[in-house]
């Protein structure tokens, strides 16, 4: 690549990043523009103080007048005071503006993340959904306006200051400018040198915060193996890598900031050489030289911890990169502009040669035939990983199927709307996940606007009426984060309740009974049986004697439709797959089906 390609490549990087910002900016674009102005007096008075030292040094110091300078010392007081509250009304309208892009983004980040599908959440940990979701936002905006700003004030301060150098010496000016650009030079380079750093510290950040999640989430697993000293090791080990990058960081771009020193000390050196020599030559007056030394030690100083700059603009610049990616990743599941509307199951539900893998090559489910008519309790059985869940999971889209097609009353449901679609469809999860907040909270997730006596009748069918009378708070006892505080049935129960409750045409139910006892099986069977009369059922279940009363069953094995009819038909092929699981469930007295 040129050089000049380069370098528009690097110009362009500037214009690109912010530009993107700007819808986030756009809603307060006139306060956000202000707190950009601001910076322009701030820079240049600056460079108003250096000015006033050349009639004082050549008026007052060596003219030995008193009478015309007396007001200088007041206009530095002045010129102080005023760039003080220009300071302060800055930092002010800095932190709003701040505040809301970062609020933007960081919404339209969680926006994206709500919406985002289940594949994407199997391939992400929860410490970089964290990481990339909250802290690239925050880091994003912080750096944004900061940088800007401070980018404008120098701009200004050093366009003031430069004037004021060559309004004094423009021989020295030559020197003096020729020394700042080699001094920033380097600078060009620091993207380079810290983005394999960045990116691989961000990936320890990723696992920290994993961490952590995994020790709240995991701390009995932990306690029950003795894990604290492997935990311990792993998060210290972690903390270390962390901290090598830290110092591998400050050795790429802390020589930075000496080296322009040393550039620095030479120019100066330099001037103040040259410039003795101009005093004398006659050249410049010595007011002129000492306005020159105020103003370019004043243009120098900045540069003193303008490479620690560079980094956090270079880092904001990459966090910028990476919600843009985030924000513009596409969503693998597709949906039609023109959708149609779906109000129910009127016919059947027909999977059509379904192929599905989640992975490349390497097939879940092949070649699922299978029409499921209105009103109709269909069971899925067969072995642990067959594919029984993924094949459920396909219904309100989670997924989307490889090859062939899922079709309600003959209408594929990749035309309907993915919010249509699952408003349909009602499940009860193998893992159900239940929300920090109360019993009540959780079941009205089924149907926000649900009165008490539906409420009643949710809790009455999932059986749930005694342990809700037994509570001080009832419905309204908190649950804790994930249901903590409930038994391993209780929740089950919530979750079954909360379908319950939202009434919807299709119904899932994935080992949805798997933890009840046998005589709260039997009530909420019953309820299912009850309710589920004009609904279409999926019903999966390794305890055969939940699925016997299903209008039939499909024995899903290793992917395959093995067999499919009614409980007696399955039983009546000899050697039949459905039959050898029901007769060791059953005659061998095993309850497994694996
Ligand atoms: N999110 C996922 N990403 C990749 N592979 C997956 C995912 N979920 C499940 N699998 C794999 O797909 C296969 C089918 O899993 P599935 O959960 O559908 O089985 P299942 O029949 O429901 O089993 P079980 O009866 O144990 O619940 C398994 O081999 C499993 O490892
Ligand atoms: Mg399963």
């Amino acid at each position: 690549m040129s050089k000049t390609i380069k370098e528009k490549i690097k110009r362009n990087q500037f214009v690109v990043n912010y530009s993107r910002m700007w819808p986030f900016v756009k809603p307060i674009w006139l306060i956000a523009l202000l707190s950009l102005l601001i910076c322009v007096p701030v820079g240049s008075l600056d460079a108003a103080i250096a000015m006033f030292l050349k009639p004082y040094t050549d008026v007052v110091v060596v003219g030995k007048n008193m009478d015309a300078p007396w007001f200088i010392p007041i206009l530095i007081v002045g010129f102080t005071t005023v760039q003080g509250l220009l300071n302060f009304g800055s930092a002010y309208l800095n932190t709003w503006v701040g505040g809301k892009i970062t609020m933007a983004v960081r919404q339209r980040l969680y926006d994206k993340l709500v919406e985002l599908e289940p594949a994407f959440f199997d391939k992400k940990t929860s410490g970089e959904v964290l990481f990339r979701f909250n802290e690239d936002a925050k880091l994003a905006c912080s750096g944004l306006l900061t940088n800007l700003k401070s980018f404008i004030t120098r701009i200004c301060s050093s366009v003031a200051l430069v004037g004021v150098l060559i309004y004094n010496s423009w021989q020295l000016s030559i020197v003096a400018i020729v020394i700042l650009v080699v001094a920033i030079a380097p600078l060009t380079r620091v993207k380079k040198l810290i983005k394999s750093l960045v990116s691989k510290n961000n990936q320890c950040m990723f696992q920290v915060n994993t961490t952590y999640n995994e020790t709240f989430a995991g701390n009995r697993t932990i306690a029950a193996y003795n894990l604290q000293e492997q935990q311990k090791l792993r998060f210290s080990n972690l903390l270390n890598e962390v901290f090598d990058l830290m110092v591998a960081m400050t050795r790429r771009t802390a020589w930075l900031s000496p080296f322009m020193h040393f550039v620095i000390s030479i120019g100066l050196g330099l001037a103040i050489a040259y410039g003795s020599w101009l005093i004398v030559q006659g050249t410049i007056t010595p007011g002129n030289f000492v306005s020159f030394l105020t103003a370019l030690l004043m243009l120098y100083t900045p540069l003193k911890n303008i490479s620690n700059v560079a980094v956090s603009v270079q880092n904001s610049f990459l966090a910028i990169e990476r919600v843009f990616e985030m924000l513009d990743r596409p969503s693998h599941l597709v949906e039609k502009e023109a959708t149609k509307p779906l109000d129910g199951v009127k016919k059947s539900i027909t999977f059509e040669n379904i192929h599905f893998a989640y992975e490349p090559g390497v097939d879940v489910l092949r070649n699922i035939n299978l029409d499921v008519k209105v009103g109709e309790m269909i069971a899925l059985v067969g072995n642990s990983g067959g594919g029984k869940s993924t094949l459920v999971s396909l219904i309100p889209r989670f997924y989307d199927v490889n090859q062939g097609s899922i079709k309600i009353d003959g209408v594929d449901i990749r035309e309907f709307s993915l919010y249509d679609l699952r408003q349909n469809i009602a499940v009860v999860f193998q893992d159900n996940f239940l929300f920090d907040g109360t019993i009540r909270e959780n079941i009205l997730l089924g149907k926000p606007d649900a009165t008490d006596e539906e409420i009643r009748q949710a809790l009455e069918c999932a059986c749930l009426t005694e342990f809700i009378a037994s509570l001080d708070k009832g419905v309204d006892t908190a649950i804790g984060e994930r249901g903590t505080l409930l038994s391993g049935g209780q929740k089950q129960r919530v979750a079954i309740a909360r379908a319950f409750l939202k009434n919807a045409p299709i119904v899932i139910l994935d080992e949805a009974t798997s933890a009840l006892d046998n005589k709260s099986e039997e009530i909420v069977q019953k309820a299912i049986d009850n309710l589920m009369k004009d609904k279409t059922v999926f019903v999966i279940a390794h305890r055969l004697s939940t699925v016997k009363n299903a209008n039939r069953i499909a024995v899903i094995n290793e992917g395959d439709l093995a067999e499919l009819g009614t409980h007696e038909e399955l039983m009546a092929i000899p050697n039949g797959k459905y039959r050898t699981l029901y007769n060791m469930q059953f005659k061998g007295g095993e309850d497994s089906a694996e």
